[in-house]
């Protein structure tokens, strides 16, 4: 089967720190695969290449497309040149660049497919949960503003989508009751589940998660695992997981990419993972085997 996302050859670096070297991995349809490795290892690096947040120094990040047709979508192709002065004489390259410096790569990878949870919550605490996740979906409409003002009726329809496709996510994370709340007043797991729904909202084939369990008490991390294995089997949404609840991954993931000071060093199911000399050396000592994680 051809990969959702062919990962090849990924490399940043900020100033003088390469935070990931020549990074290879691939993510089937349909697969839950965790990304792990011990703290500062360049997992949420990786994320925010794939999800357009960062702009890779170099390397190729490939989406196949909705069509699985061969040539896929180059996800970096998409965020486009940074501006340069030679854009003022051209119009359609000036165009493409100033839509990326207007909406950033995140909305553009996210309108092909791609959506994120972040390792430190980022909801709007001032919005209700609602309203939270119906900013998330302005992405979706590309006239939005303008089929607003030519078509009151297409708007509304639009508008009664974007609010029917929330609640089914509030219901599926349980979180209905609440979406009059303000999200910035709901405990702690709630905005972790809020954080999902909200990237659900945006119709995403690859849903990436970074530390979803953070936090949580093991009953909570219990219902999250069987939420993801939900997500996948009813919704065929491909997952990629960051997490350090060893656990959880071992229990969920179909395939796991371990990386270490930036470098993929194995990868592989569960059970060879385990058994892996350089992983259980890249977590001895670490925090993550103090508690007992591999
Ligand atoms: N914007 C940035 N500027 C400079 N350095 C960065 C930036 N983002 C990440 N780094 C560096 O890249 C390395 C990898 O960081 P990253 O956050 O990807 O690790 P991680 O594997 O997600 O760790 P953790 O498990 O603690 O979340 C670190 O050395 C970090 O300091
Ligand atoms: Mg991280």
């Amino acid at each position: 089967m051809m990969p959702l996302l062919t990962v090849h050859g990924l490399s940043m670096r900020f100033g003088g720190v390469t935070a990931l070297h020549q990074v290879d991995f691939t993510v089937q349809p349909g697969s839950i695969t965790a990304l792990i490795g011990p703290n500062g290892a360049g997992k949420t690096t990786v994320f925010n290449c794939v999800t357009g947040f960062y702009r890779a120094s170099s390397g190729t990040i490939h989406l196949q497309d909705e069509y699985q047709q061969a040539e896929g979508i180059d996800l970096l192709a998409l965020l486009g040149e940074p501006l340069q002065w030679s854009d003022l004489w051209q119009p359609h390259r000036l165009s493409q660049r100033l839509y990326y410096k207007m909406f950033g790569g995140p909305h553009l990878v996210n309108r092909v497919g791609v959506a994120r949870t972040f390792q430190n919550i980022r909801l709007f605490n001032e919005l209700t949960v609602m309203e939270n996740l119906l900013v998330a979906q302005h992405n979706q409409v590309d006239s939005g503003l303008l089929s607003g003002l030519l078509s009151s009726r297409r708007f509304r329809a639009y508008e009664q989508a974007a609010v029917a496709r929330a609640s089914a996510w509030l219901r599926f994370f349980d979180l209905l009751p609440e979406a009059n709340r303000l999200a910035g007043e709901l405990p702690y797991g709630y905005q972790r589940r809020l954080e999902m729904a909200r990237a659900l909202c945006t119709q995403p084939r690859l849903l990436c998660l970074d530390e979803p369990a953070a936090g949580l008490n093991p009953n909570e991390t219990k219902a999250l695992s069987q939420l993801i294995l939900t997500l996948r089997e009813r919704f065929a949404i491909t997952i990629l997981l960051i997490e350090h609840d060893m656990g959880m991954v071992m229990d969920i993931s179909d395939h796991l990419v371990v990386l270490e000071h930036g470098e993929v060093i194995a990868r592989g199911k569960p059970e060879q993972i385990q058994q892996d000399p350089r992983v259980l050396a890249a977590y001895l000592g670490t925090q993550t085997a103090e508690k007992g994680g591999l």
